[in-house]
């Protein structure tokens, strides 16, 4: 199989998504028009919404509900990334240049407002179970918060554990995978075992491909569309540098003390670089990644045989071999 077959079965479920995309943004802004389109247009791999409506169709009742949530875990996804981009100072983003770095940070907070506010009220607008998934998605909007408070209190101590690491994956990606599909099994109303099924598996996904990201932020061949080495440059520590960190403890202290440096020694990034390189750290992290998409694929057991089953299975496959 191939990811072109998926987005092939999946096409006319992607332009149902992106028509209540683009319907909730309207305005007669036209600034915000512009950008909003703009965005739209940048892409994305549209993996939550893909993954949400696959887990319906899995669990038998994909229906208009299933749409609105999957919609608005991309308007989500895309309002975290608009914060995030100012967050992070980034000029890049799917190898064009952010809103952020065109508009200025305030139109990129206030852009990334209107998608979080226009994804809630797509939610809110669902047939069904609209309370319970929106009580969902406001516990992963505080752990979005969350992780990125905790992804900062790092970067300015330089104390990452690999636990802390764990938990900023998990809010920070890893919780708004799980609610997408929570809400999708939600949607198609089936007992409470599914629904937890459904939402570990793409917890794990969502863990996997954090760590994916992660590595490819230490791949210079990678063709992610995001200059490599910017974990370093915002002082993160993440998982290749922390498996480093079991093979070679030597020079912890002091590769600890030239991350939290970086930002004022921008030559350090090679020196850390070279220190995973030495330390295997990629092999490290592509190890735990793999623990995450065999615990997805084993959630996947409590799944009836189908179609779409097999294409979950896939998404556990693209995740390790994708290449941007
Ligand atoms: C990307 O991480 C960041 C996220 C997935 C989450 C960002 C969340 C916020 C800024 C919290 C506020 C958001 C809302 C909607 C309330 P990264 O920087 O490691 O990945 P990147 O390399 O793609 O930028
Ligand atoms: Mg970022």
């Amino acid at each position: 199989m191939e990811a072109k077959h998926l987005s092939k079965y999946m096409s006319a479920d992607i332009a149902r998504v992106e028509s209540i995309m683009r319907a909730s943004l309207g305005s007669d802004i036209r600034l915000l028009q512009e950008t909003n389109n703009d965005v739209l247009a940048s892409g994305g791999k549209r993996i939550r919404p893909i993954m949400a409506v696959l887990v319906a169709k899995a669990l038998g009742r994909c229906n208009d509900d299933t749409y609105l949530f999957a919609a608005a875990s991309e308007l989500i996804h895309n309002a975290s990334l608009l914060h995030d981009d100012v967050a992070d100072d980034a000029s890049l983003r799917r190898g064009k240049p952010t809103v952020s770095s065109i508009l200025g940070p305030r139109a990129s907070v206030l852009l990334g407002d209107f998608w979080l506010v226009k994804g809630i009220d797509v939610i809110l607008s669902a047939q069904r179970y609209g309370d319970r998934v929106m009580h969902g998605f406001a516990k992963t909007l505080s752990h979005l918060a969350e992780g990125e408070m905790l992804q900062l209190e790092l970067a300015r101590t330089g104390r990452t554990t690999e636990e802390d690491y764990l938990r900023v994956i998990f809010d920070k990606t890893a919780s708004l995978f799980e609610v997408s599909a929570y809400s999708a099994a939600i949607s198609a109303g089936v007992p409470d075992a599914r629904v937890a099924a459904a939402a570990n598996y793409a917890r794990c996904v969502g863990m996997a491909f954090q760590i994916k990201d992660d590595i490819f932020d230490y791949q210079e061949a990678s063709n992610i569309g995001k200059p490599v080495g910017q974990d370093l440059r915002e002082r993160k520590i993440t998982l290749p540098l922390l498996g480093a960190f079991k093979t070679k403890p030597e020079r912890e202290t002091e590769i600890r003390k030239k991350v939290c440096l970086v930002p004022e020694h921008p030559e350090y990034i090679a020196e850390i670089m070279e220190y995973v390189r030495d330390g295997e750290g990629i092999h490290y992290a592509e190890k735990r990644m793999q623990y995450y998409l065999h615990e997805a694929v084993e959630s996947l057991s409590a799944f009836p045989d189908c179609q779409e089953k097999e294409y979950l299975a896939y998404v556990v496959h693209y995740i390790s071999e994708r290449t941007f």
